[in-house]
């Protein structure tokens, strides 16, 4: 590793500065920054194809950047004279398809990674299988193995060299629902342990939040948007840093003074020009259903504006929810709400609804948008 001045004990774990990759003309990965702290999990989140895993061969070493550079501990690793082969990278990898050698045993398939035969690594071998829970699966094959098993025997030989980062590109995904959550913990709990730095890479917004202390959005190459779980989920960026972590509503109106009218009566939208076109979004959860008290909806608070009906189109149970969707007796739109338990109103009732102020983010409307929204 190349030594440089100025090194601080301070610096972050692993950091990428400007890390841009084009194939074919198109860039894949666009002057992306980003950074790990010491013992800490960031996820890198985003849709299928937005660059991810581009990002994590770059910083494996198994591909070259165009430009950028990468640091480990403020060390140099790779830049656009410098590329630390991957091999001499402190780097652990952890991907979808682990495959572990069907030829070698469990203990053989951990030790794979450190110098030297087996016999000499015996007790690392064992500390770490006992780590994930396997030592009676010391002289097996792979094949004797279910998948949430091999999982964690390929966790074992990715951490066998100590590596100060662990790069695990959508690890999970080839396990069944609940397999997932317990081995998911599992192996947060060993990273933490062996006090490894993660970058996690997943298109899925309720793994990113269980395991991340920082999420690091990304959309078409870019980073859009850093922060942790609560800040994500609580203040996107934008209607589709919103729309990618759950279904969203989305009330159109126009600005005019700070405020904009609509159904629910006037939102406070400050910092738009008069005239700006915005969007109101909330989640599913934030549109309160109050029932029809004889034609007469509930009165009007600061909290949840003016009631406005709804009839409903149809109600789903979801088992620790229900899903309603509902046309607006105003305009035909369509809104739904989650609410908990078993609620299922019948088609064609009408029902009074508020929305939160506390939790409706506004956003300008971008031209080219489609009126739509998710869901
Ligand atoms: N070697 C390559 N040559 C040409 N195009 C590539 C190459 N590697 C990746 N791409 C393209 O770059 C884009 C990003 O790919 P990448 O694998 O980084 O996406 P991803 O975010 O990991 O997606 P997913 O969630 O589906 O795994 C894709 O459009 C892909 O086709
Ligand atoms: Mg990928």
């Amino acid at each position: 590793m190349r030594h440089e001045a100025g090194v601080s004990a301070t610096a972050p774990r692993l950091e990428v500065k400007g890390l841009t990759r084009s194939f074919d003309g198109r860039r894949v990965v666009d002057d992306v920054s980003f950074q790990v702290p010491a013992g800490q999990v960031t996820c890198l989140l985003g849709p299928s194809g937005c660059g991810k895993s581009t990002t994590l061969r770059l910083i494996a070493g198994v591909d070259r950047q165009d430009a950028g550079e990468i640091r480990v501990d403020g060390e140099i690793i790779a830049d656009n004279q410098f590329h630390q082969p991957p091999e001499r990278r402190p780097i652990g990898l952890m991907f979808q398809d682990f495959a572990l050698f069907p030829h070698l045993t469990v203990a053989e398939n951990v030790a794979f990674g450190l110098d030297g035969p087996l016999r000499r690594h015996r007790d690392r071998v064992h500390e770490l299988l006992s780590r994930v829970d396997m030592t009676r699966f010391y002289e097996m094959h792979p094949h004797q193995l279910s998948g949430g098993e091999q999982q964690r025997v390929a966790l074992a030989r990715a951490l066998a060299p100590r590596p100060r980062i662990m790069l695990m590109d959508e690890p999970f995904s080839g396990l069944d629902n609940r397999l997932r959550d317990e081995v998911r913990d599992a192996t947060l709990d060993i990273l933490r342990e062996e006090g490894a730095s993660v970058l996690l890479v997943t298109h899925e917004p309720d793994e990113a939040m269980r395991m991340a202390d920082e999420i690091a959005l990304m959309r078409g190459g870019r980073i859009v948007q850093r922060g942790a779980p609560y800040n994500i989920y609580n203040a996107p960026v934008d209607r589709a840093a919103a729309g990618f972590f759950s279904d969203i509503n989305v009330i159109r109106g126009t600005s005019h003074g700070a405020l904009t009218e609509t159904p629910f009566g006037e939102f406070l939208t400050p910092g738009h020009p008069d005239n700006t076109e915005v969007e109101i979004v909330f989640r599913p959860q934030h549109l309160r259903i109050d029932f029809d008290r004889a034609g007469r909806g509930p009165n009007p608070t600061p909290t949840h504006g003016v009631p406005a009906r709804g009839l409903v189109r149809r109600a789903r149970f979801m088992g620790r929810e229900s899903l309603v969707e509902f046309t607006m007796e105003s305009d035909g739109s369509r809104l739904h709400a989650v609410v908990p338990g078993v609620f299922l109103p019948n088609p064609d009732t009408p029902l009074w609804l508020t929305v939160r102020r506390d939790q409706c983010f506004v956003f300008p409307v971008r031209r080219g948008e489609q009126a739509a929204p998710r869901g």
